[in-house]
């Protein structure tokens, strides 16, 4: 594992970002798993400033999202695939098709599912997945739980995901209970994972996934038995971690 230890969240999203860029001029037909949140927006915009410079394309790229939420149509103004076509592929040379989220409106959820894992499957597995990290730990959306959950699920979100997501929602009540996300399995697939953090408020649930025992209860420790892992953190987010005595890389 290389964990990068950068000043703050402007530096974080330029190191991920050049990470992800590299991925891509290195196979342009790379296939890129996505993730949302507030955490990698900076990230997205950085590559939109490269893709108008002319410094990088995203022409042949697939790209696969972690999760969707259960109930939200794709133009939700807070549904995933709304939140991926403002912040990236709107503004970058990708084709739709080229584009994967789980459908939040899907009826038959298992199938949904199914239907998920095959398409990855089909696109040869994912080359680098880029990854958030929830409060309690949670990586898409697997929440804290008795066991990690494999494949592409549908999940009853925590109350502690829903009070930390309320904020993008009109009302508690509005934010959907459910989310369809990859699942341990799916993620653990991918060739390289770039896990980005930013914030103290981020600092517990890095030290339990990389200084703790690998539990289903930290669904993020199980990254510890992946071999291609890269940490992205400013300097809050890593205060604990680095307080144990984690070796950190230079750049
Ligand atoms: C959501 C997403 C995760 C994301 C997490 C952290 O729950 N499903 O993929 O990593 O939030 O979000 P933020 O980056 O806003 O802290």
């Amino acid at each position: 594992m290389r964990i990068y230890e950068v000043a703050d969240y402007q530096e974080m999203s330029r190191c991920a970002a050049n990470l992800i860029s590299a991925q891509v001029l290195l196979n342009p037909r790379s296939v890129l798993g996505l993730a949302t949140g507030s955490t990698p927006v900076g990230i997205y915009s950085q590559l939109i400033e490269w893709y108008r410079k002319g410094d990088l394309s995203f022409a042949e790229v697939q790209t696969v999202n972690l999760d969707e939420y259960h109930g939200l149509a794709p133009d939700h103004p807070q549904s995933y695939r709304n939140f991926m076509q403002q912040n990236l592929f709107d503004h970058i040379d990708i084709l739709p098709q080229q584009t994967h989220v789980p459908n939040g409106l899907a009826k038959d959820a298992a199938k949904e599912c199914a239907r998920y894992e095959a398409l990855i499957a089909s696109l040869g597995g994912i080359d680098l997945q880029l990854l958030g990290l929830g409060h309690n730990g949670h990586i898409g959306f697997n929440e804290p739980a008795a066991a990690f959950a494999k494949e592409t699920h549908l999940v009853e979100l925590t109350e502690s995901t829903i009070e930390a997501n309320t904020r993008f929602f009109e009302s508690r009540e509005s934010m959907p209970r459910q989310a369809f996300t990859m699942g341990i399995k799916t993620i653990l697939g991918a060739k390289k994972i770039l896990l980005a953090v930013s914030g103290k408020e981020k600092a517990e649930a890095v030290y339990r996934s990389f200084a703790g025992p690998v539990e289903p209860g930290v669904p993020c420790s199980i990254l510890q038995f992946h071999p291609d892992v890269t940490l992205v953190g400013d300097a809050p987010a890593l205060s604990k971690l680095k307080a144990a005595g984690v070796r950190i890389c230079r750049k």
